[in-house]
């Protein structure tokens, strides 16, 4: 069985979907790994890294002669045109529409295996890659938040004066909202945080943070561990119950998200107007219209004396443990995809697995 380490080619986009460490476990499984040149260069992975782990190089024309194609992005309209076709394709998908690019790779007859569908069950918790992904991005939020922010997060006692730690307030609290609070809990900021779903409740105050209840006259949660939307007059009144809240902290971390719907507005324009100024705002749904109305994706913009930081791709700056975790969740994948037999690794049948049937995406999807 054949895989082949495509690069990655969107700006700013600097993982690879395959470390060296986990090549060499791969291809002790029976697997031949290829690569472009170059793919984990961004991820400080080098060509030769992945030749001491027993892969080889293979040009643009031979990437043809691999079963599946191992990415993170979906592929760009110009890497579409170079795809060879009738091969499996694991990567990100990236959206719950069909778009042009996403036909054209379809109709190449390309079987496409979405890790952002990896459905959130107990089994299939090794492969998932978004909350592997999220972990990371609230990490590297908190960072980001200290890089901006211009005073201490922490409590600061010198012979000069001493600062008071500062207040941050994560909204949502789901993989990437858990490991914000954590985060900003070891760095010693004096954290709280909401979540629509009341389970999370135990789960913030077991990482030491203040759990903000409000009630908003409906439960938020949904199926699967996701929230569901809620009605226009319960959004309302959370709005209205969360503004004193947020109007004393010092940091906001938003990560509140509904799966296939636009970011739910929890941090309004007269909240940024009363924050106090040099304050940060992280908008981890920047590229879903943002949980602020005034994040514009992908910039830091200051309004109304508050920084309000819009990336939408905090793993990439974590490029190394970013590709190292994604590609662990991509071997466990391959583990369930393929049988061991005489005649070397034969791929099952994708529809068989829930978890490989959950992943494909269809042409009406
Ligand atoms: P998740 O599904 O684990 O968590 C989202 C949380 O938001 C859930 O706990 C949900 O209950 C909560 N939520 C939904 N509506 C809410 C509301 N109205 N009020 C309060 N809480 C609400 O998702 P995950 O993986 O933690 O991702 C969170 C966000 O971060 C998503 O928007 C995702 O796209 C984004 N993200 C952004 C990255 C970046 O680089 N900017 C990287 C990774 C994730």
């Amino acid at each position: 069985m054949k895989l082949c380490l495509l690069k990655e080619t969107i700006p700013g986009e600097n993982r690879v979907a395959l470390s060296p460490e986990i090549a060499k476990k791969l291809i002790a499984k029976g697997f031949e790994i290829t690569l472009l040149s170059g793919a984990g260069d961004k991820a400080h992975y080098s060509d030769d890294l992945y030749l001491s782990a027993g892969a080889t190089l293979v040009s643009e024309e031979q990437t043809g002669q691999a079963d599946i194609l191992l990415k993170v992005r979906k592929p760009t309209a110009d890497e579409v045109s170079r795809l060879p076709a009738n091969k499996i394709l694991i990567a990100h998908v990236e959206s719950c529409e069909t778009d042009e690019t996403l036909k054209a790779i379809l109709d190449n007859g390309i079987t496409y295996l979405a890790m952002e569908r990896i459905p959130r069950i107990s089994r299939a918790q090794s492969m998932d890659a978004l909350s592997s992904q999220s972990n990371i991005a609230g990490y590297r939020a908190v960072i980001e938040a200290g890089v901006h922010y211009g005073r201490f997060l922490p409590l600061m006692m010198t012979s000069a004066g001493s600062a008071k730690p500062a207040k941050v307030i994560v909204l949502g609290a789901g993989v990437a909202g858990l490991q914000a609070i954590a985060t900003a809990r070891r760095i010693g900021a004096d954290v709280a945080a909401y979540d629509v779903r009341p389970e999370t409740k135990e789960q913030i105050e077991s990482l030491g943070a203040k759990a903000i209840e409000l009630d908003v006259g409906e439960s938020g949660a949904g199926e699967g561990g996701y929230a569901k939307e809620l009605s226009e007059e319960a959004k309302a009144k959370q709005q209205a119950l969360l503004a004193e809240e947020l109007s004393k902290a010092h940091v906001i971390i938003t990560t509140a998200l509904i799966p296939c719907r636009p970011a739910p507005v929890l941090v309004t324009e007269e909240v940024v107007k009363n924050m106090r100024e040099g304050s940060v705002i992280i908008d981890l749904a920047a590229a879903n219209g943002g949980n602020c109305p005034l994040t514009e994706p992908d910039k830091v913009v200051t309004k109304h004396g508050v920084i309000i930081v819009g990336h939408t791709n905090y793993p990439s700056m974590v490029p190394s443990d970013a590709s190292a975790f994604y590609a662990g969740n991509i071997m466990n994948l391959l583990n369930i995809m393929v049988d061991k037999t005489d005649e070397g690794l034969v791929l099952k049948d994708l529809d068989e697995d829930e978890i490989t049937a959950a992943m494909q995406v269809k042409p009406e999807a």
